[in-house]
């Protein structure tokens, strides 16, 4: 083997915080359902969700995906962290972690086997899926299980299907750690993925950026090098973890903090995401207590309301503080 490949078998980095296993159950098995109820991770085995993407690699993509655009992130670090391009102008210093392209698919394989070989730049090809997309794939898409997945929609009565993300991972990328304001399957189509997982209720160890700001949902914190003089609640981090293999799962639920590590092996990581919308639950009978979550969807609403009637993101911190201290504190 040479230096530039690396095996399953290769360590995996230990954080030095606790780390269980999530759950990885059969998707009929009547535990899974009751996670899924109750908005916690599961790894769901067996659910045929993506069983007609399974043979897909880069040569079957690369002729029968079409035409179209699709967009790439490019990394000089391992670290994809996410951000809101609308978001940038109110933050004159801002510089993307990442460099966003669009390219047809035989540039993007052109491209990531260049990056493969000289080892100097990462790239994440992370594109919706919907239109311009080629006949075989459009048939292995319709052939998804659809029925297991709408049925787990209205179970759990969530909103409409938003989208498909497609996900394309060079080995050892990460998309750090953050939360997404929907319900997401995450289908694992090829290659090993490492999702660590937090749930709401670590909101304070996690330290999100500013609703306003272009990392807004992403954590400041860098979980492969924890800072606890900036960071100190970190310390405190106490997350799950699963491993997902072809054909797994994983129920992330709404506002569960994820990171997802692409494992290092040859070739790529395949994905595809299945992001539901929820319902906003003021329209639904509320019960008292609250769950965290919907206390972040009304802290999310109140930090909004704010900074939009202040109109410069620079007042809002100093006006928060001067609502809260020595009042609330
Ligand atoms: O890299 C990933 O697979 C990310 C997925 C997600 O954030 O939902
Ligand atoms: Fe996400």
């Amino acid at each position: 083997m040479s230096t530039m490949e690396t095996s399953k078998d290769d360590a995996l980095y230990e954080y030095p915080f606790e780390l269980t296993d999530v759950p990885r159950l059969s998707f009929d098995d009547p535990q899974a359902n009751r996670l899924i109820a109750n908005q916690k991770p599961v790894v769901l085995t067996g659910t045929n969700l993506v069983n007609s993407a399974l043979h897909w690699d880069l040569n079957y993509l690369k002729d029968n995906i079409g035409n179209s655009l699709f967009t790439v992130y490019q990394s000089k670090n391992r670290y994809f962290r996410y951000y809101e391009p609308r978001k940038i102008p109110q933050h004159k210093d801002f510089k993307p972690p990442t460099l966003q392209a669009e390219m047809n698919f035989s540039e993007f394989v052109d491209k990531l086997k260049e990056c493969q070989k000289t080892g100097i730049h990462k790239l994440y090809l992370q594109q919706l899926l919907f239109q311009n997309i080629g006949e075989r794939i459009i048939k292995d898409f319709i052939s998804f299980n659809w029925d297991w997945i709408n049925q787990q929609k209205n179970l759990n009565r969530w909103g409409p299907l938003s989208s498909n993300l497609l996900l394309i991972a060079m080995a050892g990328n990460i998309t750090s750690v953050h939360y997404d304001e929907q319900q997401n399957f995450l289908a694992q189509v090829r290659g090993r993925k490492r999702c660590l997982l937090f749930s709401p209720e670590q909101f304070e160890c996690l330290y999100p950026y500013p609703i306003h700001h272009p990392h807004d949902r992403q954590s400041q914190v860098n979980l492969e090098n924890l800072n606890l003089k900036k960071f100190p609640k970190s310390a405190d981090l106490e997350g799950m973890q699963a491993i997902l293999e072809p054909g797994d799962v994983l129920y992330i639920p709404v506002y569960w903090w994820h990171q997802i590590e692409s494992l290092p092996q040859n070739g790529v990581t395949i994905s595809i995401n299945f992001w539901y919308k929820v319902r906003n639950f003021l329209e639904e009978s509320i019960t008292y207590p609250l769950t965290t979550s919907q206390k972040i969807a009304i802290m999310r609403n109140i930090e909004k309301m704010i900074t939009d009637a202040l109109g410069n993101v620079d007042e809002v911190g100093p006006f928060m503080q001067s609502m809260v201290l020595g009042r609330y504190t």
